[in-house]
């Protein structure tokens, strides 16, 4: 077999992926899942580890929890962030030891609006983390005064010069990711936080410049996102996560793709395909959680706007998202819980696949070893 015919028979799931200046070495990208454990926004040991573990296990991307570029745009107290210069050295840290195990390092910048100062998904309703930490309430913000449902508090709606303060926020929060090492962003456009409060007309019922109509509606997020590519550099790539739909029946499928459109000519080089999240807890599901239940709206908006996705949602073992590339659906795809369950998940797709019999992609430390111990298995 020619060297060829060897690269044609590699799984998709194991190809390399470029973007612009940038190469994932394979598909295989941890999503962000936020861990409450930062304080004043900085990474830590904690961040290290509980990252670093997926950098050896030979995810091709690795991205961090969502990074809120003000203090009053987390989710919770204990959420990392990129707001402050002086939080950039402790990113630093982690984006060299992400890169020096052969991954990309990607990060989640975002604004949680009136879905901020929550407990963690664990607590008790009512209580606000850890109170020997000293968690305490902030005021919450909002494209109008309308809370995400009954228990949250009602936002102060934001003014139109507060808005253009929040969109250089985003510009500078892009800056800090650079000046750490990154080489990947996301904007978190899902999952009900401020940017997706801005596109549903359920959660935007403004009357100015950033309400009303689609267009009117799309114009902070658009804002937001032109900031961001603007202070990123033109070799990096950015992403961007949606609700394709936002659970609540305010925005669809169709409302994403002309959005994606208009991103994709910001300069957008992935959408990120989620779901919901707009009202209520994240319990209020826009479509029953199945196997890959994101999928389509990845192949939607991946076809309807021609610009590469990302898929997410239930997405399990290696056959299953080798399946979702070779349809065409996704270009990359993104690993959840099923990464907290197994940090090696990649590596293990890998041998699923049958692209790894040997331990080759194995840090040679682990790999050498667990080749030598294959013949002292029982058959
Ligand atoms: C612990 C945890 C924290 C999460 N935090 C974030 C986050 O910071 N940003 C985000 O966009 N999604 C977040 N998510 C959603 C995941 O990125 C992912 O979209 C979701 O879990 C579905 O994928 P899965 O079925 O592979 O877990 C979180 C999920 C979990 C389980």
């Amino acid at each position: 077999m020619s060297e060829g015919e060897l690269s044609l028979s590699k799984p998709l799931l194991f190809t390399p992926f470029t973007m612009r200046g940038v190469v994932a070495p394979n598909r295989c990208v941890v999503s962000p899942m936020v861990q409450y454990r930062a304080t004043d926004g900085e990474v830590n040991d904690y961040h290290l580890v509980h990252l670093g573990k997926f950098a050896l296990g030979k995810f091709g991307i690795v991205f961090t929890e969502n990074c809120a570029v003000e203090p009053q745009g987390r989710v919770t107290q204990g959420d990392l962030g990129l707001w402050d210069d002086a939080q950039i050295e402790s990113h630093r840290r982690l984006v060299r030891f992400l890169k020096q195990e052969g991954a990309l390092a990607a990060t989640q910048i975002t604004h949680a609006g009136r879905k901020g100062s929550t407990p963690r998904s664990f607590d008790k309703p009512g209580e606000l983390g850890p109170r020997e930490a000293g968690w305490k309430k902030w005021e919450v913000v909002g494209p109008s005064a309308v809370p995400a449902g009954e228990g949250y508090p009602t936002p102060r709606q934001l003014a139109a010069p507060e808005l253009e303060g929040l969109v250089r926020k985003f510009g500078e929060a892009a800056r800090r990711a650079d000046a750490a090492g990154y080489d990947v962003i996301e904007i978190h456009g899902a999952h009900g936080y401020l940017l997706a409060q801005f596109l549903s007309p359920i959660s935007n019922t403004r009357n100015d410049q950033y309400g009303g109509d689609r267009a009117g509606r799309m114009r902070f997020p658009l804002a937001a996102a032109q900031a961001v590519r603007s202070n990123w550099p033109e070799h990096k790539p950015m992403f961007i996560r949606v609700s394709a739909v936002d659970g609540a029946g305010g925005w669809d499928v169709e409302d994403t793709i002309a959005y994606a459109r208009e991103l994709k000519a910001i300069g957008i080089d992935v959408v990120d395909t989620s779901s919901g999240g707009l009202t209520g807890l994240s319990t209020a599901l826009p479509v029953k959680r199945s196997l890959g239940f994101q999928v389509p709206f990845a192949a939607a908006v991946k076809r309807g706007a021609g610009i590469p996705t990302m898929a997410v949602g239930l997405i399990l073992d290696g056959p299953q998202a080798e399946a979702i590339l070779q349809a065409g659906d996704a270009d990359l795809i993104a690993i959840g819980r099923q990464a907290l369950y197994d940090p090696f998940w990649a590596l293990h797709a890998a041998q699923e696949l049958g692209c790894d019999s040997d331990f080759d992609m194995w840090t040679p430390e682990y790999g050498w070893w667990l080749e030598k111990r294959k013949n002292n298995l029982p058959k």
